[in-house]
């Protein structure tokens, strides 16, 4: 039981007293009554595209790790791209919480019919112990989570729903010898025929640190605390970095590197991107997830966050009203950033809704600022995957456009990735604006203008360019647990597992969306 500051309290009784539903602590919603249609009809809009999706999905590629939307045929993606996903029908698997938040019953139930037949002890490719865990495992815990719980009718054989579980422990239990290293902190690529793996002398900071919070559920629900005990261990590196000098060259903010038979960090290169995002995201979730156990985590986000704002914060040259983060490395920082990294803002927002800190809040709203204008500046109102706004290096071809938007583009491809809207989805939720729910709005519309086919929907090559350049004739699987379920969940009405201000939340989103009820 967690206890509601007293300010918070006072306000949110206040706020009670006018505002029966939901109270926003931090800004006035605009009036809501004239909204309700919009908001119904745009969530229909996005179910519709879930469905269609589903559909090409099912009928070109299941139960293929994923759809190729232009060709219609099917890829198991450890393959086409070199990404381990295992070939064990990740999109399906990543559908399911959309479904079930969305109560489509007919996807739920064909979801519920294929787990039963997954061979998880199987495999021809090696497989990613991060990516295998945040899809795979989060999406059949958050099913079961759900379908236990407030979603429990939508299950035609609730047999079913227990072989969830079944399934998540027969997986992790395959998965598990990755950690049996001198250290605890286990290999990423791991061959689970050989019970070898790729021979790496170092994992990543957040291929390590993101297990926890789908391993601790697991011991949670079975009862079986080895999992939880061996995810905790690595993390034990993470939380206490050494050597300290080089490793937290800032309060809270480390490197990128650690030695798996030493624990030691091998540098000091900081970021909030790729590699590093979801280490700094979990801290806080498992704050979330279960306070008591995990106060320390949060302390340890709380100094990466003020330690942000104080030292990556960062504004272009040509637009001062933006607000993006730099990278930090011996003394020299980067002034570049990811679609990846706008997962930011949201992280600050629940942070500052859940630990009453309106300056997190602040900070959140000037990060989903920045990140909505790289989608608002191009050509199809899509952001781009890499962009910078390092001054002394514009190409020259994108002068005026630097000029104009506060970035230029590094990479202006667009994979179907979810975090400008899973951000702007906690930007509406914490603070009950409706004008966040217009930029969802406009970004859903734009990627199914651009990037839908026959099919389903592609990644394309070009943000800036008219139809996005070229498709790259792929879906990733998170496509259905993220961009279509936050594009969604900012619409719908307020269940219990949407986001809330204030520290009343009982559920809690792993990074790749799957909805997780918390301890
Ligand atoms: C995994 O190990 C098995 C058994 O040693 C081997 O046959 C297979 O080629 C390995 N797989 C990969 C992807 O390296
Ligand atoms: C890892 O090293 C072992 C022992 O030297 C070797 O047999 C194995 O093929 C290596 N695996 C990879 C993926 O390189
Ligand atoms: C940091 O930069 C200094 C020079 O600016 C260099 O001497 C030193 O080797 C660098 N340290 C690391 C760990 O790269
Ligand atoms: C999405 O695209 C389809 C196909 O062009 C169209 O029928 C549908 O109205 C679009 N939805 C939205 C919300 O724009």
């Amino acid at each position: 039981m967690r206890v509601l500051p007293l300010s918070l309290s006072l306000a949110l009784a206040v706020l009670f007293l006018v505002e029966p539903s939901v109270a926003y602590p931090y800004a006035k919603p605009a009036s809501s009554s004239r909204r309700r249609g919009d908001s119904e009809y745009r969530a229909d809009a996005v179910k519709e595209a879930f469905q269609h999706a589903w559909n090409g999905y099912k009928k070109y590629a299941f139960p293929h790790d994923e759809l190729h939307p232009v060709s219609d045929g099917y890829g198991d993606s450890r393959i086409d791209y070199g990404i381990h996903r295992n070939g064990w029908g990740a999109s399906a698997i990543e559908a399911l919480s959309t479904a079930l938040v969305m109560r489509n019953e007919e996807v739920v139930n064909q979801v519920l019919d294929f787990v039963p037949s997954i061979d998880y002890t199987k495999t021809e490719s090696m497989v990613s112990l991060f990516e295998t865990t945040i899809r795979y495992l989060g999406g059949m815990l958050s099913g079961y989570d759900l379908l236990k719980g407030p979603l429990a009718d939508m299950a035609t054989d609730p047999a079913a729903v227990d072989v969830l579980l079944t399934q998540s422990k027969n997986l992790a239990d395959v998965l598990k010898f990755a950690f049996d290293t001198p250290t605890g902190i286990p290999y990423n690529n791991i061959n689970i025929t050989s019970r070898g793996n790729d021979n790496s002398s170092t994992n990543g900071l957040a291929t390590t640190g993101t297990l926890i919070l789908e391993w601790t559920r697991l011991s949670d629900l079975t009862g079986d605390t080895e999992y939880a005990e061996l995810a905790q261990k690595a993390e034990s590196y993470l939380l206490d970095p050494q050597p300290r000098a080089l490793a937290e060259p800032f309060p809270g903010l480390v490197g990128s590197d650690i030695d798996i038979a030493t624990g030691q960090f091998q540098d000091g290169s900081v970021s909030w991107g790729g590699g590093d995002d979801s280490f700094y995201e979990y801290l806080l979730k498992m704050y979330v997830y279960d306070p008591e156990r995990f106060e320390s985590y949060k302390d340890r986000w709380v100094e990466a966050a003020e330690s942000t704002m104080e030292h990556l914060k960062s504004h272009p040259s040509s637009r001062p009203d933006l607000t993006f983060l730099a990278t930090y490395d011996n003394g020299s920082y980067g002034l570049s950033s990811q679609h990846l990294t706008c997962f930011d803002g949201g992280s600050f927002l629940l942070g500052g809704a859940v630990l009453d800190r309106s300056d997190f809040v602040d900070f959140g709203l000037e990060l989903v600022n920045g990140c909505h204008d790289t989608y608002t500046q191009t050509v199809t109102g899509i952001g781009p995957e890499e962009f910078s706004w390092d001054s002394s290096a514009v190409p020259a071809n994108q002068e005026p456009f630097y000029e104009k938007a506060g970035f230029y583009i590094l990479d202006g491809g667009y994979v179907l990735r979810p975090e400008v809207l899973e951000s702007i989805y906690y930007a509406y939720r914490i603070t009950g604006d409706e004008r966040y729910r217009d930029w969802s709005w406009e970004a859903f519309v734009a990627i199914n203008a651009t990037c839908r086919t026959d099919s389903g929907f592609s990644g394309i090559t070009d943000v800036n360019a008219v139809d996005g350049g070229s498709m790259d004739d792929n879906e990733e699987s998170f496509l259905f647990a993220e961009v279509m379920k936050y594009a969604y969940l900012i619409h719908a009405p307020d269940d219990e597992w949407q986001v809330k201000p204030g520290d009343s939340n009982t559920w809690v989103f792993n990074t790749e969306a799957h909805i997780l009820a918390a301890a």
